[in-house]
């Protein structure tokens, strides 16, 4: 993948260091391997991203080195696990521009942190009658929680409609919030449609009803600089493995005055201050909702790629990325008979398409077959696929490792699959 280097080598585009793509690859282990004896290229990075060596060794060095419990020993491998755990809620705290350590909770995930809000914040908070506001673009995690939670509660759903390009018609929510809002939750950035929405516009016109916004954090978090103050947002989640970091970790945030007044999500040890049978006093925060020991090694390792990601910087990734897109976009559609779907104006690297009668599903097999890793279905956001008539679409997502000789392969293989099936 170095014949055309000079092509590719990028300029300096923000102010850091400057970024050469060739230099980034040789940090992930995954990518120098073959898969059906072509070169890999991985360009589903919005399912999960690849992991640099500085991850791996985090958590062989935890494992070998620092395995203890947190919280808990007055030894020093416990003081050290500990140490290295709160330090990675430090690390999110900056990455995330949050006012405080303690606004960081770590959970499972994305799914887990949204799940948190819903059964903590929702339940006490929304009941008969009431609404919540989501989008029309959001994954099923952003979508579950709250029907449930208005099954419950007998609360309603009311959706944000998009446009043909993939854009939320911000008029149409203007009409829905109301009185009977409670919570808005949205996502920033759309997986299967690329679509970066206005946060801070949203925010604010929530708050101008005195109501709170959760913002599903997954797919913006690797790809631009998320900053929770500056957004003005109320609660914020994402996962730790697609921001190059280990699976079974992610992060909610949340703003300590509202988190103050929400009950544990879980309970058990270590979320407690004190137990008796008559009585259990909570922990403070984050504690509160942390029960049980806690993925010790996720948390290091995504501590270990936010620096990843910190010393390339956010801003970069995101320059880069950008024309990328720009490149990818050009290129896909030079292919007769190709239907881009989540065509928004601002909009981060996500490749949703479809290319005359070939079934998704049929494309990704030709394609996988060149060793080009790409996702089709309906990627969790069922109702998109209604939105634009379609069953499913082909997926390519674009990292900053990713380069435009890959986004050539990617329209070969395209081209091949048209003639397979023609
Ligand atoms: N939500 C992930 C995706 O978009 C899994 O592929």
């Amino acid at each position: 993948m170095t014949a055309t280097r000079p092509a590719a080598k990028q300029e300096n585009l923000t102010g850091h260091a400057p970024f050469d793509v060739y230099e980034i690859r040789k940090d992930f282990p995954i990518l120098k391997q073959k898969v059906r004896g072509m070169p890999l290229v991985y360009l589903d990075n919005a399912a999960t991203s690849q992991k640099p060596q500085t991850v791996i060794d985090s958590l062989v060095r935890y494992y070998t080195a620092q395995n203890s419990n947190v919280h808990r020993g007055i030894h020093h491998l416990s003081e050290i696990a500990t140490h290295e755990f709160e330090g990675a809620r430090s690390k999110v705290k900056t990455l995330l521009n949050a006012a405080d350590d303690k606004e960081i909770i770590f959970v499972r995930g994305t799914t887990e942190g949204i799940n948190l809000v819903a059964n903590s914040y929702g339940r006490k908070n929304i009941g008969e009658g009431d609404e919540i506001i989501i989008s029309a673009m959001e994954h099923h995690s952003n979508i579950v929680p709250w029907q449930m939670l208005c099954q419950e509660t007998g609360a309603r759903l009311k959706i944000i409609p998009i446009n043909d390009d993939g854009e939320l018609m911000m008029e149409e929510y203007e009409r829905l919030l109301g009185p009977r809002t409670r919570l808005v939750s949205v996502v920033h950035l759309s997986n299967s449609l690329g679509t970066i929405n206005p946060i801070k516009k949203i925010v604010e016109m929530a708050h101008s009803y005195g109501v709170p916004v959760l913002v599903d954090g997954a797919q913006a978090v690797p790809h631009t600089v998320v900053d929770v103050q500056g957004l003005g947002c109320d609660f914020y989640a994402f996962s730790g493995h697609k921001l190059f970091g280990p699976t079974g970790i992610g992060v909610l945030y949340g703003r300590a005055e509202l988190l103050d007044t929400m009950a544990p999500y879980q309970s058990g040890g270590d979320m407690i201050k004190s137990v008796t049978f008559e009585k259990t006093t909570y922990n403070d925060l984050p504690y509160k909702f942390e029960a049980g020991t806690p993925d010790i090694a996720g948390a290091i390792g995504l501590g270990a790629a936010i620096d990843y990601v910190s010393r390339i910087g956010l801003d970069c990734i995101a320059a880069y990325e950008h024309k990328l897109l720009e490149y990818g976009t050009a290129q896909l559609l030079s292919i007769d008979g190709l239907r881009l779907i989540g065509t928004a104006k601002e909009k981060a690297g996500v490749l949703s398409f479809n290319v005359g009668e070939i079934h998704p599903h049929d494309l990704g097999t030709v394609l996988d077959a060149e060793g080009i890793a790409i996702r089709a279905g309906h990627h969790c956001t069922m109702p998109v696929m209604d939105r634009f008539g379609v069953p499913a679409t082909a997926r390519a997502s674009l990292a900053f490792y990713n380069t435009r000789e890959e986004i050539d392969i990617l329209v070969k293989g395209i081209h091949k699959a048209i003639e397979v099936f023609s």
